[in-house]
């Protein structure tokens, strides 16, 4: 299947996902593009340095509407069938997840439902949950609230901050993240309202 990336940042989680086709280890998954709403994101080093092509539409000076309109000519030139977000800190529209419906895949840094949003890190260590993690999930138009695929959890130690939290669980966004889209790209999920199924190979 034909995907494409949208990030924001840093791109760690786009890197695990070139790491992880180069390691065969999604074998039904053409990463084809990456599109980046920041003209400075670190993410756009990682597609050059990787031969993927990548486009920059910065959002800051668009509306939502605009930015998403071009965003999705590009996804359409390239044929793309399934995106991620990587990072990527905007929220679509219900129009843009209606074209993608059940082919957006998202990774959250907590165990939703809890501490959905942008500051998960620290919601979870105000809220003083002693277990937090990572999701990947559908997206859906809610905030954070679509079919979960995967998950993975880490303890919240003492003392523990929103920067040695994001470091704990980051590594498992690298690990869950391939997989899940693995699983999409090879048709093994079923939907059952909120529920995914995993088919087994
Ligand atoms: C990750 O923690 C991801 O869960 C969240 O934003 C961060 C992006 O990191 N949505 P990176 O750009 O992939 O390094």
């Amino acid at each position: 299947m034909k995907v494409g990336v949208m990030a924001s940042g840093r791109g760690s989680n786009f890197h695990a996902l070139i790491k992880a086709s180069k390691n065969s280890e999604m074998p039904d998954v053409e990463l084809k593009i990456l599109i980046v709403n920041k003209k400075d994101a670190h993410a756009i080093k990682i597609a050059k340095k990787n031969n993927i092509e990548h486009v920059i539409i910065t959002s800051d000076d668009k509306t939502r509407n605009e930015f998403e309109r071009n965003a999705l000519s590009v996804l359409k030139e390239k044929q793309i069938e399934i995106v991620v977000l990587a990072g990527f800190m905007r929220l679509l529209t219900s129009e843009f997840i209606k074209i993608y419906r059940n082919k957006i895949l998202n990774i959250h840094p907590s165990l939703l439902p809890s501490f959905p949003g942008a500051n998960a890190h620290r919601d979870a260590i105000e809220y003083g949950a002693k277990i937090s993690g990572c999701t990947a999930h559908l997206v859906d138009e809610g905030i954070d609230t679509g079919p979960i695929i995967m998950q993975k959890s880490v303890a919240i130690d003492k003392n523990e901050t929103a920067e040695s939290l994001s470091e704990k669980i980051l590594p498992y966004e690298h690990e869950i993240l391939p997989k899940a889209l693995q699983l999409l790209c090879s048709g093994r999920i079923i939907l059952n309202g909120n529920n995914v199924e995993i088919l087994s190979d």
